[in-house]
């Protein structure tokens, strides 16, 4: 039997990326193992989606910890314990820190929804329809202590002409799951 790679997600929201992978694993599209949700949002809904799938969670305030690196070392702890290979970032809120780059350097990945390097940071679709751009997108890029600001790994762009925010990020969501589902198959490959 081929051995599954185990990976993590890491989440603070809605968790459509997370569901959108975990059934792909599930399903057997991806040779993977979702072996950890990590979430810094204990009400989040992606924790929710997590329990369906009987998806091991570590769930973390942040407040209730001294430094980034005090809660960072626990995830590291946490990620290692479960033989995490691959560490991807699916709406975390949170910018890595050293202790997170240091142990999973060139492990971890995320995906933002604009074709970067343009509209980085909160509020991506938003900030591309109101500059009144024809062409969106999504990427995915390595993780690194810039924000949004890594070597990208792939894109893929949707063109949309009309005034439909909510239609606009609909359609970057479901762009975004088959992209994030075909990276990782290609980067575990
Ligand atoms: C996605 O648009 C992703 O690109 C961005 O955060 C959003 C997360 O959406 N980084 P969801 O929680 O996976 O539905």
């Amino acid at each position: 039997m081929i051995q599954k790679h185990k990976i993590a997600i890491f989440a603070s929201g809605n968790g459509s990326n997370f569901e959108a992978i975990t059934q792909a694993a599930t399903d057997g599209i991806i040779n993977t193992e979702v072996a950890l949700l990590v979430c810094d949002k204990p009400s989040a809904r992606v924790c929710e989606i997590a329990k369906r799938f009987g998806i091991d969670t570590f769930t973390f305030t942040a407040k209730d910890y001294n430094s980034k690196q005090e809660y960072e070392t626990e995830i590291v702890n946490r990620c290692q314990a479960a033989g995490v290979e691959l560490i991807c970032l699916a709406g975390y809120m949170r910018l890595a820190g050293e202790t997170l780059l240091a142990a999973y350097d060139g492990k971890i990945i995320n995906i933002h929804p604009s074709l970067l390097p343009a509209f980085k940071g909160k509020d991506a679709i938003k900030q591309a329809f109101e500059y009144g751009v024809k062409i969106y997108g999504a990427t995915i890029h390595y993780v690194d202590s810039s924000l949004d600001g890594g070597k990208i790994i792939s894109q893929q762009a949707i063109a949309y002409d009309g005034s439909d925010i909510d239609e606009v990020e609909s359609m970057i969501h479901t762009l975004e799951h088959t992209l994030y589902i075909n990276t990782i198959k290609e980067l575990l490959k």
